[in-house]
């Protein structure tokens, strides 16, 4: 939560800034600022609203100063007012700061600042603090400070009497840097520094960081001079770009075919999963007895489509766990446990704290991550990326499909390290997966149909998803993904579970989209819609059939195609999120930046 960009080089700081934030601006999004330090003297511009309130703000400016950072804010210690954005400034310190100072009242009281505050942030405590013990040395009143502080940060930091120079500091927070032709940047993440390179470094936590124009000087706080590993992404520029989409959501929707084939094909060999080529050690398999799943949200959904297939084909039992609510557990795992934890990001911050619990407890910890050395990444023991490329949109979708796909090689490498499947039957499944992304490209087309059930959804305070077994799985993800960008309240039921309360629910026009791609249990479902259809629903029903025999269950069908059962999730995934999506846009909102949200969530 909260992007934050540092510059210093031979090139105009604020474009760098301002186009570095409105690439970081998914983080977080209330209000947006930026200091420009020249010879002698810091020049603040901040106030709410997003990055394009903040261009407004500073357009006169035409200062050529080279040296500045920004910060775009999700609001956490203070309102959404123009004094709590970011950078904060004390006496002869700025600064801009993500993460969340837990101790920062203690602080205020042990060193009498509370005259001296000027907004409620808990970061303007730690410029404060910083102003009182520097002397001339930067980097001495940095370890002073960085003693004191409880809790996690991201800190760039400049000094009014030190013309061209950003120090930064991390602890748990995110933070990459890099040196380049134009200089040197520090950011939140890559997204904000791909226009200039495709190499940096993670800041490691608890070294200091010292950039100016002719490079990046890393020292741990015993003075040591250290080079952290260069890394390097495969994606570019047009990656983080629209591409001619109104939104990101849409373009990452549209990008899924490719994730996956760019996820699955590298760890296929010969018609088999392979994970030579990641590390991946098929002792974890062949000695896990059950497996453990933890995430959040929409990438905890896709843990429990791994589940699925994984109890449904293998039997080996799979507890899915919230991480937010596992790492306050004493959970019941052990070195017999295979803990797989999932996150687009790397960086969520309940998911990091899970894993680390999962480990003391003995368990091998291997991960599905999207974004390339994030501290997720790091922690654990074993890593497989995904490479869905930059999703920028707040709405997860494609990391999403890809989290499955890669659950679904895993469970395939499962299944034959542990001969629970034959050969055959996993080059089967394989050719099977291989065909999930032709399954999404077909599913898209039904766009026009998805747009007329959105018109009908956004009339609606509340719609319902119902489905059994993996289309109930899928339901969840539905239901998160309508709540969080179009604000229409959805839940998912059980679709037998509806008579024991919330079928009082249903009445007239309320929209129920029903998942009925599960041939085992389809005519249940069929049952289930004729309940809420007697009630008069408007029923959206999802089927792998080309004709349903009784139009009267249904106002809306969309098709999916004839796949074998575990394989509908491509195809449900897409017509959930493109449900979504364009309720939200008919809606008229801002679909990738939904109120209160923030893509990357590293404050607990
Ligand atoms: O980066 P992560 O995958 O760890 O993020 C987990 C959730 O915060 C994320 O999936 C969230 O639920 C999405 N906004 C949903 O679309």
């Amino acid at each position: 939560m909260c992007g934050i960009i540092g510059f210093t080089g031979n090139m105009p700081a604020k474009d760098v800034i301002l186009n570095g934030l409105e690439r970081l601006e998914y983080r977080g999004y209330d209000s947006a600022g930026m200091a420009l330090l020249e010879d002698g003297g810091i020049t603040l511009f901040k106030r709410t609203g997003k990055v394009a309130d903040l261009r407004t703000l500073c357009a006169n400016d035409n200062s050529p100063c080279t040296c500045g950072i920004g910060h775009t804010r999700w609001a956490t210690h203070g309102g959404v007012t123009d004094v709590n954005a970011h950078p904060h400034l004390a006496g002869n310190v700025v600064l801009i700061h993500n993460g969340i100072i837990e101790n920062y009242r203690q602080l205020i009281v042990e060193y009498g600042l509370a005259d001296k505050l000027v907004s409620e942030t808990d970061s303007e405590v730690v410029a404060q603090l910083l102003n009182i013990f520097y002397d001339g040395d930067p980097i001495a009143a940095i370890k002073k400070t960085i003693k004191l502080l409880s809790g996690a940060f991201a800190l760039c930091i400049m000094f009014k009497d030190i013309p061209g120079k950003i120090f930064a500091i991390r602890n748990v927070s995110p933070m990459i840097a890099t040196s380049c032709e134009q200089g040197s940047i520090i950011a939140s993440d890559l997204t904000a520094v791909i226009a200039f390179t495709k190499e940096y470094f993670v800041v490691p936590e608890y070294h200091i960081l010292t950039l100016s124009d002719d490079g990046i000087v890393v020292e741990d706080l015993k003075g040591n001079v250290t080079k952290p590993e260069i890394l390097s992404v495969n994606w570019d520029i047009t990656d983080a770009q629209k591409g001619g989409y109104p939104f990101f959501m849409l373009k990452e929707i549209f990008e899924q075919p490719d994730a996956i084939r760019n996820t699955i094909a590298p760890r296929i060999e010969n018609g088999l999963p392979d994970f030579t080529e990641d590390g991946i050690n098929d002792d974890i398999f062949a000695h896990c007895k059950r497996i453990c799943v933890v995430a959040c949200g929409t990438a905890m959904h896709a843990g429990m489509v791994g589940k699925n297939l994984i109890e449904e084909k293998l039997r080996i039992p799979v507890q899915v766990e919230i991480a937010s609510e596992f790492r306050y557990k004493n959970p019941i795992i052990d070195e017999n446990t295979l803990t797989i934890v999932l996150s687009q990001s790397g960086e969520t911050i309940d998911t990091l704290e899970a894993l680390k619990l999962a480990k003391t407890f003995g368990s091998k910890v291997l991960s599905i991550v999207n974004v390339k050395g994030s501290t997720i990444a790091r922690e654990s023991d074993y890593v497989l990326y995904t490479h869905a490329g930059p999703e920028i949109a707040v709405a997860s979708t494609k990391a999403y499909t890809v989290q499955v796909a890669a659950m679904y090689l895993i469970a395939c490498r499962i299944g034959l390290v542990k001969a629970l499947m034959t050969e055959g039957e996993a080059r089967q499944f394989i050719s099977k997966l291989q065909s999930a992304p032709n399954i999404i490209e077909e599913t898209l087309k039904h766009a026009d149909t998805i747009k007329r059930v959105a018109n009908q959804i956004k009339l609606s305070p509340d719609a319902f998803y119902i489905g059994r077994g993996l289309d109930y799985v899928m339901g969840l993800e539905a239901a998160l993904k309508l709540k969080e960008i179009s604000y229409v309240h959805a839940e998912a039921y059980a679709a037998g579970e509806l008579k024991h309360g919330t079928i009082a629910l249903i009445t007239e026009n309320v929209p129920v989209i029903a998942f009925a791609t599960q041939e085992k249990v389809y005519e249940k479902v069929v049952s289930n819609i004729r309940e809420v259809k007697a009630r008069g629903a408007y029923v959206v029903l999802v089927t792998m059939d080309e004709a349903v025999n009784d139009p009267n269950i249904c106002d809306q069908h969309i098709r999916v195609p004839r796949v074998s059962s575990e394989f509908t999730a491509f195809a449900t995934a897409v017509i959930l999120q493109m449900l979504a999506y364009y309720t939200s846009e008919a809606k008229g909102l801002d679909v990738d930046k939904p109120r209160n949200l923030a893509k990357s969530v590293t404050v607990e």
